[in-house]
Protein backbone atom coordinates (compact mmCIF):
# COMPACT_ATOMS: atom_id res chain seq x y z
CA UNK A 1 0.00 0.00 0.00
CA UNK A 2 1.26 3.36 -0.73
CA UNK A 3 1.89 6.19 2.12
CA UNK A 4 1.96 8.94 -0.77
CA UNK A 5 0.70 10.68 -3.29
CA UNK A 6 3.70 11.17 -4.97
CA UNK A 7 7.36 10.14 -4.15
CA UNK A 8 10.45 11.63 -6.03
CA UNK A 9 12.64 8.26 -5.81
CA UNK A 10 16.36 8.21 -6.02
CA UNK A 11 17.03 11.51 -6.44
CA UNK A 12 19.82 13.67 -4.75
CA UNK A 13 18.08 16.22 -2.64
CA UNK A 14 20.16 19.27 -1.72
CA UNK A 15 18.75 21.37 0.99
CA UNK A 16 20.65 24.78 2.24
CA UNK A 17 22.88 23.18 4.27
CA UNK A 18 23.32 19.18 2.78
CA UNK A 19 23.60 16.64 0.03
CA UNK A 20 22.16 13.14 0.33
CA UNK A 21 20.83 10.56 -1.61
CA UNK A 22 17.31 10.07 -1.02
CA UNK A 23 13.29 9.78 -1.72
CA UNK A 24 11.37 13.01 -1.22
CA UNK A 25 7.06 11.41 0.28
CA UNK A 26 4.39 13.76 -0.71
CA UNK A 27 0.88 13.92 0.67
CA UNK A 28 -1.23 16.65 -0.33
CA UNK A 29 0.44 19.65 -1.30
CA UNK A 30 3.54 19.07 1.69
CA UNK A 31 6.43 17.00 1.72
CA UNK A 32 5.43 14.27 4.05
CA UNK A 33 9.00 12.53 4.38
CA UNK A 34 12.28 12.15 3.28
CA UNK A 35 14.28 8.63 3.13
CA UNK A 36 14.48 5.99 1.50
CA UNK A 37 12.12 3.23 -0.36
CA UNK A 38 9.39 5.47 -0.14
CA UNK A 39 6.32 4.01 -1.77
CA UNK A 40 4.07 6.21 -3.82
CA UNK A 41 0.63 6.31 -5.59
CA UNK A 42 2.26 7.66 -8.27
CA UNK A 43 6.57 8.23 -8.43
CA UNK A 44 8.93 10.09 -10.70
CA UNK A 45 11.86 8.60 -11.09
CA UNK A 46 14.68 10.95 -10.67
CA UNK A 47 17.70 8.91 -10.67
CA UNK A 48 20.75 11.38 -11.77
CA UNK A 49 19.02 14.25 -10.92
CA UNK A 50 19.16 17.14 -8.10
CA UNK A 51 16.11 17.58 -6.29
CA UNK A 52 16.05 21.42 -4.79
CA UNK A 53 13.48 23.53 -3.55
CA UNK A 54 11.32 25.64 -6.58
CA UNK A 55 12.86 28.80 -6.54
CA UNK A 56 11.86 31.77 -5.09
CA UNK A 57 12.03 34.73 -7.33
CA UNK A 58 11.41 37.80 -4.46
CA UNK A 59 12.23 40.49 -7.50
CA UNK A 60 10.35 40.67 -10.62
CA UNK A 61 7.66 42.95 -12.02
CA UNK A 62 4.44 41.78 -13.78
CA UNK A 63 1.37 43.15 -15.06
CA UNK A 64 2.61 46.06 -13.24
CA UNK A 65 0.74 49.33 -13.77
CA UNK A 66 1.83 52.19 -16.02
CA UNK A 67 1.16 55.62 -14.70
CA UNK A 68 0.27 56.38 -18.56
CA UNK A 69 -2.65 53.41 -18.31
CA UNK A 70 -2.06 49.40 -18.93
CA UNK A 71 0.53 47.43 -17.47
CA UNK A 72 3.72 45.79 -18.60
CA UNK A 73 3.65 43.27 -21.02
CA UNK A 74 4.19 40.59 -19.17
CA UNK A 75 0.95 38.79 -17.45
CA UNK A 76 0.70 36.96 -14.76
CA UNK A 77 -0.25 33.30 -17.08
CA UNK A 78 2.65 34.38 -18.97
CA UNK A 79 5.38 35.16 -16.24
CA UNK A 80 3.89 32.27 -14.28
CA UNK A 81 4.70 29.99 -17.20
CA UNK A 82 7.95 31.35 -17.62
CA UNK A 83 8.57 31.16 -13.53
CA UNK A 84 7.81 26.90 -13.92
CA UNK A 85 9.51 26.40 -16.99
CA UNK A 86 12.47 27.89 -15.34
CA UNK A 87 12.19 26.06 -12.34
CA UNK A 88 10.82 29.22 -9.79
CA UNK A 89 7.46 28.40 -7.56
CA UNK A 90 6.98 31.69 -5.63
CA UNK A 91 7.75 35.32 -6.67
CA UNK A 92 7.38 38.49 -5.00
CA UNK A 93 6.09 41.72 -7.48
CA UNK A 94 5.26 44.92 -7.16
CA UNK A 95 2.36 47.26 -6.48
CA UNK A 96 2.96 50.20 -7.73
CA UNK A 97 2.07 54.04 -5.98
CA UNK A 98 1.22 57.01 -8.37
CA UNK A 99 2.13 60.19 -6.82
CA UNK A 100 -0.54 61.87 -5.45
CA UNK A 101 -2.43 59.23 -5.42
CA UNK A 102 -3.17 56.37 -2.49
CA UNK A 103 -1.40 52.90 -1.83
CA UNK A 104 -4.81 50.82 -0.90
CA UNK A 105 -6.16 50.89 -4.63
CA UNK A 106 -3.57 49.82 -6.58
CA UNK A 107 -2.76 47.06 -4.30
CA UNK A 108 -6.50 45.57 -4.80
CA UNK A 109 -5.61 45.94 -8.51
CA UNK A 110 -2.61 44.27 -8.45
CA UNK A 111 -4.15 41.61 -5.88
CA UNK A 112 -7.40 41.07 -8.50
CA UNK A 113 -4.98 40.76 -12.00
CA UNK A 114 -2.28 38.17 -9.34
CA UNK A 115 -5.73 36.15 -9.46
CA UNK A 116 -4.91 33.67 -12.60
CA UNK A 117 -0.96 33.55 -11.48
CA UNK A 118 0.65 29.78 -11.18
CA UNK A 119 2.90 30.59 -9.45
CA UNK A 120 2.67 31.56 -5.51
CA UNK A 121 2.96 35.24 -5.06
CA UNK A 122 3.18 38.20 -3.18
CA UNK A 123 3.85 41.55 -3.46
CA UNK A 124 6.20 44.93 -2.10
CA UNK A 125 4.40 48.03 -1.78
CA UNK A 126 6.45 50.55 -4.03
CA UNK A 127 6.06 54.03 -2.10
CA UNK A 128 6.88 56.93 -4.55
CA UNK A 129 5.06 59.65 -2.13
CA UNK A 130 5.20 59.27 1.82
CA UNK A 131 2.47 61.53 2.47
CA UNK A 132 0.59 61.64 5.95
CA UNK A 133 -2.73 59.69 4.70
CA UNK A 134 -0.47 57.01 2.83
CA UNK A 135 2.60 56.93 5.88
CA UNK A 136 0.44 56.53 9.26
CA UNK A 137 -3.23 55.26 7.83
CA UNK A 138 -2.52 52.97 4.70
CA UNK A 139 0.87 51.40 5.28
CA UNK A 140 -0.39 49.91 8.48
CA UNK A 141 -3.45 48.18 6.48
CA UNK A 142 -1.05 47.50 3.82
CA UNK A 143 1.22 45.56 5.94
CA UNK A 144 -1.45 44.08 8.11
CA UNK A 145 -3.16 42.61 4.98
CA UNK A 146 0.12 39.84 4.61
CA UNK A 147 1.91 42.62 2.62
CA UNK A 148 5.25 42.95 4.66
CA UNK A 149 8.10 44.76 2.47
CA UNK A 150 7.95 48.21 1.50
CA UNK A 151 10.44 49.49 -1.67
CA UNK A 152 11.44 52.82 -2.13
CA UNK A 153 13.39 54.30 -5.58
CA UNK A 154 16.60 56.55 -4.46
CA UNK A 155 16.33 57.82 -7.91
CA UNK A 156 13.85 57.47 -11.20
CA UNK A 157 11.36 60.24 -11.94
CA UNK A 158 8.50 60.07 -11.23
CA UNK A 159 9.60 57.48 -8.48
CA UNK A 160 12.28 59.08 -6.56
CA UNK A 161 12.06 60.17 -2.90
CA UNK A 162 13.84 62.25 -1.34
CA UNK A 163 16.27 61.59 2.34
CA UNK A 164 13.07 63.16 4.30
CA UNK A 165 10.66 60.96 2.54
CA UNK A 166 12.95 57.68 2.83
CA UNK A 167 12.99 58.55 6.53
CA UNK A 168 9.37 57.94 6.97
CA UNK A 169 8.92 55.16 4.91
CA UNK A 170 11.83 53.33 7.14
CA UNK A 171 9.77 54.76 10.17
CA UNK A 172 6.99 53.61 9.16
CA UNK A 173 7.86 50.55 8.43
CA UNK A 174 9.87 50.29 11.90
CA UNK A 175 6.22 50.97 13.53
CA UNK A 176 4.80 48.19 11.21
CA UNK A 177 7.17 45.64 11.45
CA UNK A 178 8.19 45.51 7.58
CA UNK A 179 11.41 45.22 5.53
CA UNK A 180 12.44 48.20 3.64
CA UNK A 181 14.44 47.94 -0.03
CA UNK A 182 15.91 49.97 -1.89
CA UNK A 183 16.79 50.74 -5.23
CA UNK A 184 20.42 52.54 -4.77
CA UNK A 185 21.55 55.29 -7.37
CA UNK A 186 21.74 58.94 -6.42
CA UNK A 187 19.14 61.24 -8.66
CA UNK A 188 20.55 64.28 -8.86
CA UNK A 189 23.64 63.17 -10.07
CA UNK A 190 22.46 60.74 -12.47
CA UNK A 191 20.09 63.64 -13.46
CA UNK A 192 22.96 66.39 -13.90
CA UNK A 193 25.32 63.44 -15.62
CA UNK A 194 22.41 62.80 -18.43
CA UNK A 195 22.15 66.26 -19.28
CA UNK A 196 25.42 66.93 -19.74
CA UNK A 197 25.79 63.57 -21.94
CA UNK A 198 22.36 64.42 -24.00
CA UNK A 199 23.68 68.40 -24.25
CA UNK A 200 27.04 66.83 -25.77
CA UNK A 201 24.81 64.47 -28.29
CA UNK A 202 25.59 61.45 -26.71
CA UNK A 203 22.55 59.77 -27.02
CA UNK A 204 22.69 56.00 -27.62
CA UNK A 205 21.97 53.29 -25.44
CA UNK A 206 25.42 52.55 -24.45
CA UNK A 207 25.97 56.14 -22.73
CA UNK A 208 22.93 54.68 -20.11
CA UNK A 209 25.62 53.46 -18.23
CA UNK A 210 28.00 56.58 -18.61
CA UNK A 211 24.68 57.88 -17.11
CA UNK A 212 25.13 56.37 -14.25
CA UNK A 213 28.56 55.27 -12.89
CA UNK A 214 29.01 52.77 -9.87
CA UNK A 215 30.10 55.45 -7.49
CA UNK A 216 26.26 56.94 -8.04
CA UNK A 217 24.84 53.39 -6.47
CA UNK A 218 27.60 52.89 -3.83
CA UNK A 219 26.84 56.95 -2.92
CA UNK A 220 23.20 56.02 -2.60
CA UNK A 221 23.63 52.52 -0.63
CA UNK A 222 26.11 54.10 1.91
CA UNK A 223 23.22 57.14 2.32
CA UNK A 224 20.34 54.26 2.65
CA UNK A 225 22.46 52.06 5.14
CA UNK A 226 23.73 55.11 7.72
CA UNK A 227 19.66 56.29 7.68
CA UNK A 228 18.25 52.85 8.16
CA UNK A 229 20.62 52.97 10.85
CA UNK A 230 19.63 55.85 12.49
CA UNK A 231 16.23 54.61 12.70
CA UNK A 232 17.06 51.17 13.37
CA UNK A 233 15.12 49.81 10.47
CA UNK A 234 16.48 46.67 8.65
CA UNK A 235 16.81 46.77 4.76
CA UNK A 236 17.63 45.03 1.56
CA UNK A 237 19.34 46.79 -1.31
CA UNK A 238 18.28 45.77 -4.31
CA UNK A 239 20.31 44.71 -7.58
CA UNK A 240 23.57 45.23 -6.26
CA UNK A 241 25.92 45.46 -9.37
CA UNK A 242 29.04 45.39 -8.17
CA UNK A 243 31.85 44.72 -5.32
CA UNK A 244 31.92 48.47 -4.66
CA UNK A 245 28.25 48.76 -3.32
CA UNK A 246 28.65 45.49 -1.71
CA UNK A 247 31.48 46.35 0.42
CA UNK A 248 29.29 48.75 1.80
CA UNK A 249 26.82 46.03 3.02
CA UNK A 250 29.83 43.98 4.19
CA UNK A 251 30.85 46.55 6.80
CA UNK A 252 27.16 47.06 7.63
CA UNK A 253 27.13 43.47 8.86
CA UNK A 254 30.11 43.63 10.44
CA UNK A 255 28.93 45.90 12.57
CA UNK A 256 25.49 43.92 12.82
CA UNK A 257 23.30 46.25 11.33
CA UNK A 258 20.71 44.27 9.78
CA UNK A 259 21.44 44.97 5.87
CA UNK A 260 20.97 42.73 3.05
CA UNK A 261 21.86 42.41 -0.15
CA UNK A 262 20.74 41.23 -3.50
CA UNK A 263 22.36 40.74 -6.96
CA UNK A 264 20.47 39.20 -10.14
CA UNK A 265 22.28 37.34 -13.07
CA UNK A 266 22.21 40.31 -15.61
CA UNK A 267 25.26 41.55 -12.93
CA UNK A 268 26.78 38.07 -13.20
CA UNK A 269 27.11 37.87 -17.19
CA UNK A 270 26.57 41.27 -18.94
CA UNK A 271 28.40 44.27 -19.07
CA UNK A 272 28.23 48.09 -19.96
CA UNK A 273 29.71 46.09 -23.39
CA UNK A 274 26.68 44.82 -24.79
CA UNK A 275 25.08 48.12 -24.70
CA UNK A 276 27.27 49.57 -27.08
CA UNK A 277 25.79 47.76 -30.21
CA UNK A 278 24.75 49.20 -33.24
CA UNK A 279 21.93 51.38 -33.82
CA UNK A 280 18.84 50.20 -31.12
CA UNK A 281 20.26 47.03 -29.80
CA UNK A 282 22.08 47.61 -27.35
CA UNK A 283 18.40 49.13 -25.60
CA UNK A 284 17.96 45.08 -25.41
CA UNK A 285 20.98 45.22 -22.37
CA UNK A 286 19.84 48.86 -20.51
CA UNK A 287 18.71 47.95 -16.84
CA UNK A 288 19.32 49.89 -13.43
CA UNK A 289 21.58 49.95 -11.79
CA UNK A 290 23.54 49.42 -15.24
CA UNK A 291 26.33 46.12 -15.78
CA UNK A 292 29.48 47.17 -15.00
CA UNK A 293 32.44 44.94 -16.13
CA UNK A 294 33.67 41.25 -16.16
CA UNK A 295 36.15 42.05 -13.31
CA UNK A 296 33.04 43.08 -11.39
CA UNK A 297 31.26 40.27 -12.16
CA UNK A 298 33.60 37.48 -10.59
CA UNK A 299 34.19 40.08 -7.39
CA UNK A 300 30.09 39.38 -6.85
CA UNK A 301 30.37 35.76 -6.83
CA UNK A 302 33.12 36.06 -4.15
CA UNK A 303 30.88 38.18 -2.22
CA UNK A 304 28.22 35.64 -2.94
CA UNK A 305 30.65 32.79 -1.23
CA UNK A 306 31.22 35.12 1.92
CA UNK A 307 27.95 35.65 2.55
CA UNK A 308 27.61 39.38 2.14
CA UNK A 309 25.01 39.01 -0.88
CA UNK A 310 22.16 37.02 -0.17
CA UNK A 311 20.12 36.38 -2.88
CA UNK A 312 20.11 36.32 -6.42
CA UNK A 313 16.50 37.47 -7.87
CA UNK A 314 15.82 37.91 -11.51
CA UNK A 315 14.43 41.52 -11.44
CA UNK A 316 12.26 39.86 -14.36
CA UNK A 317 11.10 43.40 -16.28
CA UNK A 318 8.12 43.36 -18.98
CA UNK A 319 9.58 45.16 -22.06
CA UNK A 320 9.58 44.02 -25.51
CA UNK A 321 12.30 45.02 -28.21
CA UNK A 322 10.21 45.06 -31.15
CA UNK A 323 6.52 45.95 -29.87
CA UNK A 324 5.51 49.94 -29.47
CA UNK A 325 4.69 49.92 -25.99
CA UNK A 326 7.75 47.97 -24.98
CA UNK A 327 11.79 49.42 -25.38
CA UNK A 328 10.78 51.28 -28.51
CA UNK A 329 8.09 53.44 -26.87
CA UNK A 330 9.06 56.35 -27.72
CA UNK A 331 11.26 55.57 -30.97
CA UNK A 332 14.12 53.79 -31.97
CA UNK A 333 16.22 57.30 -31.89
CA UNK A 334 14.94 58.03 -28.47
CA UNK A 335 17.88 59.33 -26.03
CA UNK A 336 18.88 56.86 -23.50
CA UNK A 337 17.27 58.25 -20.87
CA UNK A 338 13.52 57.96 -22.35
CA UNK A 339 14.47 54.25 -22.76
CA UNK A 340 12.52 51.94 -20.42
CA UNK A 341 14.91 50.05 -18.32
CA UNK A 342 15.26 46.74 -17.20
CA UNK A 343 15.64 43.07 -18.88
CA UNK A 344 13.55 39.80 -18.85
CA UNK A 345 14.82 36.95 -16.49
CA UNK A 346 11.98 34.91 -15.09
CA UNK A 347 12.55 31.31 -16.75
CA UNK A 348 16.56 31.88 -17.22
CA UNK A 349 17.91 33.11 -13.49
CA UNK A 350 18.31 29.08 -12.06
CA UNK A 351 20.10 27.99 -15.30
CA UNK A 352 22.14 30.62 -15.70
CA UNK A 353 22.63 31.18 -12.08
CA UNK A 354 23.54 27.13 -11.90
CA UNK A 355 25.62 27.30 -15.00
CA UNK A 356 27.96 30.14 -14.39
CA UNK A 357 28.07 29.03 -10.17
CA UNK A 358 27.42 25.61 -9.81
CA UNK A 359 28.84 23.71 -13.33
CA UNK A 360 31.63 26.32 -13.42
CA UNK A 361 33.13 25.79 -9.79
CA UNK A 362 32.15 29.09 -8.34
CA UNK A 363 29.54 27.77 -5.91
CA UNK A 364 28.09 24.67 -4.76
CA UNK A 365 24.63 23.14 -5.09
CA UNK A 366 23.69 24.29 -1.14
CA UNK A 367 24.51 27.92 -1.76
CA UNK A 368 22.78 27.55 -4.99
CA UNK A 369 19.62 26.71 -2.96
CA UNK A 370 20.12 29.35 -0.41
CA UNK A 371 20.75 32.17 -2.93
CA UNK A 372 17.58 31.28 -5.28
CA UNK A 373 15.06 29.77 -2.71
CA UNK A 374 16.37 29.63 1.16
CA UNK A 375 17.34 33.14 1.58
CA UNK A 376 14.40 35.14 -0.02
CA UNK A 377 12.21 32.86 1.59
CA UNK A 378 13.93 33.51 4.89
CA UNK A 379 14.34 37.55 4.29
CA UNK A 380 10.71 38.09 3.25
CA UNK A 381 8.95 35.72 5.89
CA UNK A 382 7.80 32.30 3.77
CA UNK A 383 10.10 30.29 5.68
CA UNK A 384 9.95 27.38 5.83
CA UNK A 385 7.32 26.92 4.36
CA UNK A 386 8.91 27.81 1.01
CA UNK A 387 12.90 27.34 0.48
CA UNK A 388 13.52 24.29 1.79
CA UNK A 389 12.92 20.69 1.80
CA UNK A 390 11.43 19.42 4.96
CA UNK A 391 8.66 17.41 6.01
CA UNK A 392 5.68 19.80 6.70
CA UNK A 393 6.94 22.58 3.86
CA UNK A 394 5.34 22.67 0.56
CA UNK A 395 6.26 20.42 -1.87
CA UNK A 396 7.74 22.84 -4.06
CA UNK A 397 10.59 21.32 -5.70
CA UNK A 398 12.84 21.31 -9.14
CA UNK A 399 14.11 18.69 -10.45
CA UNK A 400 17.46 19.44 -12.27
CA UNK A 401 19.93 17.85 -14.47
CA UNK A 402 22.78 19.16 -14.11
CA UNK A 403 24.57 18.25 -16.68
CA UNK A 404 22.43 18.82 -19.73
CA UNK A 405 23.74 21.37 -22.13
CA UNK A 406 21.58 24.06 -23.52
CA UNK A 407 22.28 27.22 -25.35
CA UNK A 408 19.87 29.51 -24.39
CA UNK A 409 16.75 31.18 -27.09
CA UNK A 410 14.04 33.15 -26.19
CA UNK A 411 11.44 30.20 -27.01
CA UNK A 412 13.06 28.34 -24.33
CA UNK A 413 11.42 31.25 -21.72
CA UNK A 414 8.40 30.81 -22.04
CA UNK A 415 7.84 35.00 -21.90
CA UNK A 416 5.83 37.33 -23.38
CA UNK A 417 8.47 39.17 -23.74
CA UNK A 418 10.13 38.88 -27.47
CA UNK A 419 13.65 38.84 -26.71
CA UNK A 420 16.32 37.60 -23.96
CA UNK A 421 19.65 39.23 -23.41
CA UNK A 422 20.91 35.76 -22.79
CA UNK A 423 20.42 35.00 -26.41
CA UNK A 424 23.31 32.40 -27.50
CA UNK A 425 24.60 31.71 -23.59
CA UNK A 426 25.36 28.05 -23.27
CA UNK A 427 24.45 26.63 -20.11
CA UNK A 428 24.85 23.66 -17.95
CA UNK A 429 22.21 22.50 -16.16
CA UNK A 430 18.64 22.91 -16.71
CA UNK A 431 15.19 21.93 -14.87
CA UNK A 432 13.58 18.79 -16.13
CA UNK A 433 10.35 18.64 -13.82
CA UNK A 434 8.98 21.88 -11.45
CA UNK A 435 6.04 20.39 -8.71
CA UNK A 436 3.87 23.25 -7.02
CA UNK A 437 2.65 22.02 -3.98
CA UNK A 438 2.81 18.92 -4.53
CA UNK A 439 1.44 19.14 -8.12
CA UNK A 440 3.80 18.69 -11.43
CA UNK A 441 3.32 21.77 -13.41
CA UNK A 442 6.54 21.28 -15.62
CA UNK A 443 7.89 18.28 -17.31
CA UNK A 444 10.52 18.43 -19.81
CA UNK A 445 9.62 22.18 -20.74
CA UNK A 446 6.25 21.33 -21.03
CA UNK A 447 4.18 23.69 -18.28
CA UNK A 448 0.31 22.43 -17.41
CA UNK A 449 -1.16 24.54 -14.76
CA UNK A 450 -3.94 25.92 -14.60
CA UNK A 451 -4.31 30.11 -14.16
CA UNK A 452 -5.66 30.88 -10.98
CA UNK A 453 -3.48 28.09 -8.80
CA UNK A 454 -0.65 29.92 -7.35
CA UNK A 455 -2.16 31.19 -3.84
CA UNK A 456 -1.38 34.45 -2.12
CA UNK A 457 1.38 34.28 0.53
CA UNK A 458 0.20 36.98 3.30
CA UNK A 459 3.58 37.33 5.19
CA UNK A 460 2.43 37.98 9.45
CA UNK A 461 5.26 39.29 11.61
CA UNK A 462 8.76 37.48 11.80
CA UNK A 463 12.06 37.89 13.61
CA UNK A 464 14.54 38.07 11.07
CA UNK A 465 13.53 41.71 10.36
CA UNK A 466 13.15 42.67 14.12
CA UNK A 467 14.92 46.26 14.65
CA UNK A 468 18.22 45.65 16.61
CA UNK A 469 17.07 48.06 19.77
CA UNK A 470 20.23 50.28 18.94
CA UNK A 471 19.00 54.07 18.35
CA UNK A 472 21.16 56.35 18.66
CA UNK A 473 21.52 58.60 21.76
CA UNK A 474 18.39 55.63 22.64
CA UNK A 475 16.06 58.29 20.99
CA UNK A 476 12.99 56.82 18.40
CA UNK A 477 12.22 59.55 16.38
CA UNK A 478 9.85 56.94 14.64
CA UNK A 479 7.26 57.15 17.64
CA UNK A 480 6.18 60.55 16.58
CA UNK A 481 4.27 61.53 14.01
CA UNK A 482 7.18 63.65 11.76
O1 LIG B 1 16.24 48.51 -14.67
C1 LIG B 1 15.53 47.98 -13.83
N1 LIG B 1 16.06 47.42 -12.78
N2 LIG B 1 14.21 48.00 -14.02
C2 LIG B 1 13.24 47.52 -13.17
C3 LIG B 1 12.86 48.51 -12.12
C4 LIG B 1 13.81 48.49 -10.98
O2 LIG B 1 14.57 49.43 -10.82
O3 LIG B 1 13.84 47.52 -10.23
ZN1 LIG C 1 15.20 48.96 -8.78
ZN1 LIG D 1 13.07 45.82 -10.25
Amino acid sequence: MADYDLVIAGGTVVTPADMFAADVGIVGDKIAAIGVGLRGGRSIDAHGLLVMPGGVDSHCHIEQLQSGGGADEESWVTGSTSALAGGTTSVITFSTQFKGHGILEPLAEYRRRAAKAMVDYSFHQIITDASDEVIFNEVPQVVASGVRSLKVFLTYDPLHLDDRQFLRVLAAARRTGALVTVHCENYEAIKWRTAALLADGKTEPKYHAWSRPSMLEREAAHRAIALAEMVDQPIQIFHVSCPEVADEIARAKARDLKVWGETCPQYFVLSAQDMDRPGFEGAKFMCSPAPRDAAASEGLWKLVRDNVLDIVSSDHSGWSYETPVGKRVHGVDAPFRDIPNGVPGLGSRLPIVFSEGVSKGRIDPCTFVRMIATNPAKLFGLYPRKGTIAPGTDADLVLWDANKRFTITNRLLQHVIDYTPYEGLEVTGWPVATIRRGEVVMKDGVVQAEPGTGAFLARGPYDLIRPTGNLPFGFDASAFRV
